[in-house]
């Protein structure tokens, strides 16, 4: 938005909202999330954080910060309200038809026979995605599907938004939101008051986890979804973080990112691509 547009949305603003605001706002959320917020993002900044400052009772933006300073409670809601939680059931379904058809047969069979399998949605927003993931690979066949659940097959979803995480962990969804399911995994999965079957939601952990934090995972993973988050950091951020994903990744694994994303040129060659935005690991 130009200068001159900015002043006009202003104009009509219900809180006080100056570029000060806005660049300790950007400031904050680069330095705790690594997102990136510049001037053109100041409208939709000002409408996620404005439901804030109401609710506070205070009448600008720049009161509402001294609070944000003060009150860590709050500055998580601030930083809540500024992620941008976009997803869908099947979003960008060619991952998980890869996922199935290149990695699932050898790891169906490894927990058939007692081993572990170990997948990460990584950035997972309100759960979509880790469902989609399991609904892919375990089908409509659900009695075959629960012998596998048996075995040693867990599915980590992390997000740092607690907000989501909630919509997550509930598995309830709106009928527009399932509309993306497949028919048939959606009468085998998802209930009639629209819930996802418990058999999956137990086999996801969902936990709180910043990507540019420490991770207090140990094992490595046989597979790692990091879709649509990247998009928003800065390339050395976007390095940093590809590279301790490859870390967290077996040799012989896959990584799965956004379709308009990109690995940095250090970390791919730790990595063939093998199809669209899907990565073999083949050197630690
Ligand atoms: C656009 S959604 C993508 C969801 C899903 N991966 C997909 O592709 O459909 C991006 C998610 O990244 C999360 N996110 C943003 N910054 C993050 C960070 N530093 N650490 C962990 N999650 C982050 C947001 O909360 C949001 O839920």
């Amino acid at each position: 938005m130009s200068a001159a547009a900015a002043m006009a949305a202003g104009s009509r603003r219900e809180f006080d909202f100056a570029p000060a605001d806005h660049q300790a706002i950007a400031k904050i959320v680069y330095d705790t999330l690594g997102i990136l917020l510049p001037e053109g993002k100041a409208q939709l900044v000002y409408g996620r954080v404005a439901p804030r400052v109401r609710a506070c009772g205070v009448a600008s933006v720049s009161e509402y910060l001294r609070i944000v300073a003060q009150d860590d409670e709050e500055r998580g809601r601030m930083l809540d309200a500024l992620t941008t939680n976009h997803t869908s059931f099947f979003r960008e379904a060619h991952h998980f038809e890869d996922f199935v058809e290149r990695m699932w047969p050898t790891l169906a069979q490894r927990l058939a026979s007692g081993g572990r399998v170990r997948l990460w949605s990584a950035a997972c927003s309100s759960g979509e995605e880790p469902y989609t993931w399991l609904m892919a690979a375990l089908g409509s066949d659900k009695n075959a599907a629960q012998r596998l659940l048996k075995g040693d097959l867990r599915l980590l979803a992390t997000d740092v938004s607690p907000s989501v995480l909630d919509t997550a962990r509930a598995g309830r969804y709106s009928a527009d939101t399932l509309r993306t399911v497949p028919a048939k995994l959606r009468a085998t999965w998802v209930d009639s008051r629209l819930t996802v079957d418990p058999l999956l939601r137990d086999a996801i952990s969902f936990r709180p986890l910043n990507l540019l934090g420490p991770w207090p995972m140990k094992g490595r993973f046989d597979a790692i979804c990091c879709r649509n988050v990247m998009i928003y950091f800065d390339e050395p951020t976007k390095a940093k973080l590809q590279g301790r994903l490859a870390d967290h990744l077996e040799t012989g694994g896959m990584l799965y990112i956004g379709h308009s994303e990109r690995l940095s040129p250090d970390v791919a060659k730790r990595f063939e691509c093998v199809g669209r935005t899907a990565y073999l690991k083949v050197r630690a």
